[in-house]
Formats: structure tokens, C-alpha cells, sequence
């Protein structure tokens, strides 16, 4: 029996997102550049020879049946190329439901990029992404990570070299937002200059926090505020904090719940997540953004015997 894998499943952002239109399938053409940051759920896989599929999740609001993304990523893989042996699969959530941080879709990528390896498929980073696209529109994203311009669905993904780390605040507030009920009441087509869209491109390749943060932008933050009034507050919060919280600027992450500030670097990041975390009493913690981890990275072994 092969070792027990652990895969690493982060979170993301997003530094822009521009609705281009309305398609006939009911999805919207996007563009949207996301970067994955680190926080993250785990993705332990324990391998079985059964041909069983388990899922065990640390959350009572997470299905463990074939609702839940993961359950379905495996499934996938094992019908398409016929794999005989099973898994049990234990999600550690500490990326939260509903906040537009992408958790869900994460782990069903870390799923593919782990049983890829678990069951020795040899599939290459397109194949996957083929795969994780018919699952979801975020989740080809999350094959290859870093940060990308992502189009169509989302589901298209064009890597974007990255200058510098940069350092978030991550505002969580305790309730969620429904994706879809957002895209049903969002403009048709929303999208932001191209000079703003070329300083956050610039701004991530040239590693320039401040040149990205002038510009960000999110077509869904207005339709996401009309619904949950109390993110048009905090939003306003951040905002008036933003000189104390010497912040590059604030927004809405996806369709939210979640919003992010842009600091200069990791202290400023740790003192803003303080201030913030007094003023709107909720979650506020730090994140980093991570580089491109292809294929095999973010994936550690155990000994078959913990599991
Ligand atoms: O693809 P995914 O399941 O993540 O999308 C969730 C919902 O968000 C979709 O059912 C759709 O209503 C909406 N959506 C959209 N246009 C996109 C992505 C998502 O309208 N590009």
C-alpha cells in the first residue's frame, strides 16, 4: 500500500474581476486576475484498495457525500481512467464557506493534483486543469496557483510572473455569501480601464504593492454590498482605517463575504489585522500571496500506518 498524502489547498484573492458579458449557458464571461494566498485547508488522502470513496470534513456545515467538490473530483478520476483502488479523504477546513475565498474549489483542485500522484495517473498540468474545469469555474486556477489571468468561466488560466510577495489582511465576517445569487443580480458587463488593469498586471509582475492597490477592482462589490448592507459598512470601516492601517487599498474578495486590505509588507500587514480586528470585531488575520507551486509541490508523505 502507498504512503498516506497530504496536499496543501490555499486560499486566493482577487486584485481584479471584470464581467465581460452574459453567456448563453447562464455563466458569465470574466476576467480576473486571482493570487493564491496561505491560508489553507488540508487535504489528507489515505489510500484503500477497495475502490471506495470516504470524505471526513473538521466542519458540520460541509457536506461529506457527493455534494461536496472533493468527493466528486475523485470520482472523476477514477472514472476516466479506471482506477480500481479507492480513498479516504479527510478535509481540515480552516478557509471558511461562503466567504469568496475560494475554499471549496481549492480543495477539489488539491484533490486532483493528490490522487494524480496517489493512484500514479502522470497527468500534466493541462490535463488537470481540462478536468478541474468541468467541476468549477475557479478550480483550474488552483492546479498551477501562483497568480494568473484567469478568463472565460474563470476556468482559463494564463500564469502571471510575480515580482514580490504581498501581504493582505483577510476581513472575514461570520456569514456567507451565495456565489450564484450575486451573478444573478450583477451588471451584464462590468469592467475597469485599461490603465487600471494594467497597474495591477504591472504592479504583481513588477513586485509594486502600491501601484496594484491604486487600482483594484471588483465588478461584483457593488451588487455584493446592495445585498448584505453590513459589507457596504466594513467596507467603509477599512477605508476610513486606511491611513492608520497604512493600507495600498481594500476590496471585496470574489463575491465575498471575505474582503482583503493590501499592505507593504509583513509588519504593517500584522499591525493593520489588529487594528482591524478591534474596530469590526470579526476575523482579520494575515495572509501572504504564494508563487506558482506546480504540479508536485504542496504535497507531503506520511507513513501509510497514521491512517
Ligand atoms: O462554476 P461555479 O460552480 O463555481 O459557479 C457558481 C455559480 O456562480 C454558478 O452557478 C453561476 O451562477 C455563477 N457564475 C457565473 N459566471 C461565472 C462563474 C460563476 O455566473 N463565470
Amino acid at each position: 500500500m502507498s504512503d498516506v498524502l497530504k496536499v496543501y489547498a490555499p486560499a486566493k484573492v482577487n486584485l481584479s474581476l471584470e464581467v465581460l458579458g452574459k453567456r448563453s449557458d447562464g455563466y458569465h464571461e470574466l476576467r480576473t486576475i486571482m493570487q493564491a494566498v496561505d491560508l489553507r485547508d488540508t487535504v489528507r488522502l489515505c489510500p484503500r484498495s477497495d475502490g471506495r470513496i470516504t470524505l471526513s470534513c473538521n466542519r458540520d456545515d460541509v457536506p461529506e457525500d457527493e455534494d461536496n467538490l472533493v468527493m466528486q473530483a475523485a470520482k472523476l478520476l477514477q472514472d476516466n481512467y479506471g482506477v480500481s483502488a479507492g480513498v479516504d479523504i479527510e478535509l481540515r477546513k480552516t478557509i471558511p464557506p461562503g466567504a469568496g475565498l475560494a475554499g471549496g474549489s481549492s480543495d477539489c483542485a488539491a484533490t486532483l493534483r493528490g490522487l494524480n500522484v496517489l493512484w500514479e495517473l502522470g497527468l500534466e498540468a493541462p490535463e488537470l486543469e481540462g478536468l478541474a474545469g468541468r467541476l468549477g469555474s475557479d478550480i483550474p486556477f488552483f492546479i498551477r496557483g501562483g497568480t494568473s489571468v484567469c478568463t472565460g468561466r474563470g476556468e482559463k488560466v494564463e500564469p502571471l510572473p510575480t515580482g514580490a510577495t504581498f501581504h493582505y489582511v483577510l476581513v472575514v465576517p461570520d456569514f456567507p455569501v451565495s456565489t450564484a445569487s450575486i451573478y444573478a443580480s450583477c451588471p451584464d458587463s462590468l469592467t475597469m480601464t485599461e490603465r487600471g488593469y494594467k497597474n495591477i498586471s504591472r504592479g504583481v509582475r513588477e513586485g509594486r504593492p502600491e501601484m496594484a492597490g491604486s487600482s483594484l477592482f471588483n465588478a461584483l462589490q457593488e451588487t455584493a454590498c446592495r445585498q448584505n448592507p453590513r459589507l457596504a459598512e466594513m467596507l467603509t470601516h477599512i477605508d476610513n482605517l486606511a491611513r492608520r492601517t497604512r493600507s495600498y487599498g481594500s476590496l471585496l474578495c470574489g463575491s465575498g463575504s471575505s474582503m482583503f486590505s493590501l499592505h507593504a509588507d509583513e509588519n504593517d500587514a500584522e499591525r493593520a489585522a489588529r487594528l482591524l480586528t478591534e474596530a469590526l470585531g470579526v476575523r482579520c488575520e494575515t495572509a501572504a500571496s504564494l508563487p506558482d507551486w506546480g504540479l508536485r509541490r504542496l504535497l507531503e508523505r506520511e507513513d501509510s500506518s497514521r491512517c
